[in-house]
């Protein structure tokens, strides 16, 4: 039976650059093979670093410090590497209210305290709740380690932090003194030209941001390379932390090789094709569940998320969407209080047009067959 997987953001699967990378690992080979002889090191392969660094450029103007890149393996490892330097158990967070599930994971593994801050689902989260929640803290003499958004398409809702909001959080965060982490897990993902506003990490001049990123979304996680760019007053402390003598450097090799001719080509290409998967959904949505559920139209990122009646039976809608072999993560797991909501979240990135089609009839069928 047809499996209809709507779980996990991966990018589409038939545009994977299969050739274009056994060409680039064949001359990175040849040229630098024996270096793999040595340890990558802490902040590993340069050449990736430089890839980094001007993938950046080509969105923001300004290049990412390559001396201030460190290579991961994905952000997760990055994400993991900055917070369990800054926080220990019984430590305040901040961040969305509704988050990537894996950043609350290991917030809740280092037994933070995690406050969720409103957003919508267009311009990200709301300043004037932030700004209540520092006076909050404040007042109970809590000073938060840090903020942590995804500012970019943004995990699970697709909202882009608006320019007003990316400025005001620069102000409350120096006025509290608390570091923002700037995941851009998303970023460069768009559907719409110069659809997101300059990185938070460009528009502070305090170095008070660290900016995560990662290839596994424009290219795919199993490669499992990411990266994050931390000030200097930052950077050396996070690299103490470090245990795994660096990231595999044959990964480095070979994805720098093929992204030093061909990132934006690739990016561009898949960007289209992702563009139509989240159309095909929103389209076969409109034709079964208009005036019933509400759905987000993301100007880029990996995902949809849904919004169900009140009247749904999140129960019984898992066991009718199992039963047809469809998956899709609950909006529980998002929350950063875990509180059970009637959404659903879709990732549309690695599933074909036809089967998004016939999946989200499918999907709308159970929405329909689960209200009580
Ligand atoms: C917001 C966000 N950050 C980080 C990650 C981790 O991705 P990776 O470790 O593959 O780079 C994800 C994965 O889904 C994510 O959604």
């Amino acid at each position: 039976m047809k499996q209809f997987h709507f779980t996990g953001g991966r990018p589409d699967p038939e545009s994977f650059p299969v050739q274009g990378l056994i060409d680039a690992a064949a001359d990175i080979l040849n040229e630098r093979g024996p270096e793999l002889t040595q340890y990558p090191g802490d902040k590993g392969y340069i050449g990736l670093r430089e890839v980094a660094s001007s993938r950046f450029e080509h969105r923001e103007g300004v290049p990412l410090p390559v001396d201030n890149i460190a290579i991961t393996s994905g952000s997760m490892q990055a994400l993991s590497l900055v917070m369990r330097t800054f926080i220990q158990p019984g430590d305040t967070v901040i961040t969305e209210e509704l988050c990537y599930s894996g950043t609350l994971g290991l917030f809740r593994h280092l037994k933070a305290n995690i406050i969720g801050v409103e957003l919508d689902e267009i311009d990200g989260m709301d300043m004037d709740a932030l700004e209540a929640s520092l006076e909050n803290l404040a007042s109970k003499n809590i000073k938060p380690k840090l903020i942590y958004t995804t500012s970019n398409h943004q995990n699970p809702t697709g909202a882009i932090l608006a320019l007003p909001r990316r400025k005001r959080m620069i102000e409350l965060a120096r006025e509290y003194e608390v570091m923002i982490v700037e995941d851009d897990c998303y970023g460069d993902i768009d559907f719409e030209p110069k659809v997101t506003p300059p990185a938070i990490c460009v528009l502070d001049d305090s170095d008070s941001v660290i900016f995560v990123a990662t290839f596994s979304k424009i290219l795919g996680p199993g490669i499992r390379l990411g990266y994050f760019c931390a000030p200097d007053r930052f950077l050396g402390t996070i690299l103490d932390n470090r245990w795994d003598a660096g990231t595999s450097a044959l990964s480095g090799f070979i994805v720098a090789e093929y992204f030093k001719h061909n990132l934006w080509n690739h990016v561009n290409k898949t960007n289209a094709i992702l563009k139509a998967k989240r159309d095909a959904v929103i389209e076969t949505f409109k034709k079964y569940l208009d005036g019933i559920a509400t759905w987000t139209r993301p100007r880029g990122g990996l995902f949809i998320w849904v919004k169900l009646p009140e009247t749904t039976d999140m129960k019984k809608l898992q066991q009718l969407a199992g039963e047809h072999n469809i998956a899709y993560s609950n909006g529980q797991a998002f929350h950063a209080r875990s509180e059970p909501l009637k959404a659903i979240r879709l990732a549309y990135g690695s599933l074909p047009v036809d089967d998004i089609r016939e999946g989200i009839t499918l999907l709308s069928q159970c929405i329909l067959d689960a209200q009580t």
